[in-house]
This record gives C-alpha cells, sequence and structure tokens, in this order.
C-alpha cells in the first residue's frame, strides 16, 4: 500500500519524507488555502520535496476551463497529477487530459458507478472518500471494497486512493480491502506508529538493563 499524505504543509511532508515512508501527495483548494501559500509555488515546493505523486486540483467547474487549468498545472512539474471533481463535465475534462498524457485523480467520488466511470476514462487514482460517508451514516469501507472488487472484475489500471481517512482503523480497513493508496491527515500517519504497549515494553527494557550494569 501507498501512503500519501493529504496536506500542503511542507513541514508534515518534509517529516514524513525524511523518515522515508512517503509515496506521494494529496492537497485540495481547502488544504491549500489553510496554509495561505501561493497555489502554483507550493505545488512545485510539494513536487521539489516529495519527488513523487502529487494532486493538484482545478477550481473551474465547467470541462474546458477545467482542461485548460488541468494542462497548467501539469506543466509546473513532472509530478502533478490533476485531481478533477467527478462531475459529468469533470470526467469529460478527465478523459480529454489523459488523451494528452496526464495524469488525473477523480476526486470526491462517494458511489462505485462513479467509480466505474472513473476507470472507464483512464484515470491513474479515483478517490473514494470515504469519512465523509461514515459522517453520513454509509460504511464508506463498502465503497472501497465494491471498487476494489469491481476493479478486480475488469482488469482496470485505476488506483483506488482511499481519502477522508480520519484514524488509524480506516488506513488498516483500507488496505484488508485491498486500496492501492491511503492519503491521510498528517495526524493520521504518526497515530500509525503509537502503541501504548510498545511504549511500555521499551521502558521497561531499558530499566532493566540500567538495573543489570548497577549489578
Ligand atoms: O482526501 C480527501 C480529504 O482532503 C477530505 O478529508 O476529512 O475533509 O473529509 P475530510
Amino acid at each position: 500500500m501507498k501512503f500519501f499524505l493529504d496536506t500542503a504543509n511542507l513541514d508534515e511532508i518534509r517529516e514524513a519524507v525524511s523518515i522515508g515512508l512517503l509515496d506521494g501527495v494529496t492537497t485540495n483548494p481547502t488544504l491549500v488555502a489553510k496554509e495561505g501559500a501561493e497555489f502554483k509555488q507550493r505545488v512545485i515546493e510539494i513536487c521539489e520535496i516529495v519527488r513523487g505523486p502529487v494532486s493538484a486540483e482545478v477550481t473551474a467547474t465547467d470541462t474546458e476551463g477545467m482542461c485548460t487549468q488541468g494542462r497548467e498545472l501539469a506543466k509546473l512539474h513532472p509530478w502533478v497529477v490533476v485531481k478533477v471533481p467527478t462531475t459529468k463535465a469533470g470526467l469529460k475534462a478527465g478523459k480529454c487530459l489523459v488523451g494528452d498524457g496526464i495524469k488525473v485523480n477523480c476526486t470526491l467520488v462517494f458511489s462505485a458507478s462513479q467509480a466505474l466511470l472513473v476507470a472507464k476514462t483512464g484515470a491513474t487514482y479515483v478517490s473514494p472518500f470515504l469519512g465523509r460517508l461514515d459522517d453520513i451514516s454509509h460504511v464508506g469501507m463498502d465503497l472501497v471494497r465494491d471498487i476494489v472488487t469491481i476493479y478486480r472484475n475488469y482488469g482496470y489500471k485505476t488506483q483506488v486512493l482511499a481519502a477522508s481517512l480520519r484514524h488509524p482503523l480506516h488506513i488498516v480497513d483500507a488496505a484488508k480491502a485491498g486500496a492501492d493508496v491511503a492519503t491521510m491527515p498528517y495526524k493520521v500517519f504518526d497515530q500509525l506508529f503509537k502503541h501504548p504497549l510498545t511504549d511500555k515494553g521499551l521502558d521497561q527494557f531499558l530499566k532493566d538493563w540500567e538495573k543489570a550494569k548497577v549489578q
């Protein structure tokens, strides 16, 4: 499973890269706005740090506008993946960008039927938003399981990128479901490392070691 950070914060990205466990980054307009950074400059900076796929989202809502923005974004850096919303206009734009040889991530996916359409456009990634489905009392992980089954049935190459992940169990369940990628906030990435029994066990080992040295 590939790990992406869902952030536009450079410190968080640098930290994950320094551990050697980061495969890519996803951003969205909300995350970039939170950082108060100039969008295109920030996308380039992120690409330079992560040296892996970096999703940057278009903000136009019509096909032509999305295609124009997508082409501009793709020119920023070879690692840019253009993120388009999974609307009819977005899928049309996605198909056109794929035709130009640009990598596309279809975002805001909430149904298997949308994911099937995404695969048919030849997009590189499909992004089901699990947490937001959980928020409205739907089991978000069921959607990942359905998409993985459908894609395997037909050998679609589009990678399933589990998004809107809110806690470590989301990552584990997405891995069990066969998602290719999990994108997560830095906080969740950090939580993956932690276990109280590891801390307790290590503490005891070190205490025993000190005692043995005294004898
Ligand atoms: O990866 C999608 C993410 O940015 C949305 O997450 O927590 O706002 O639903 P959330």
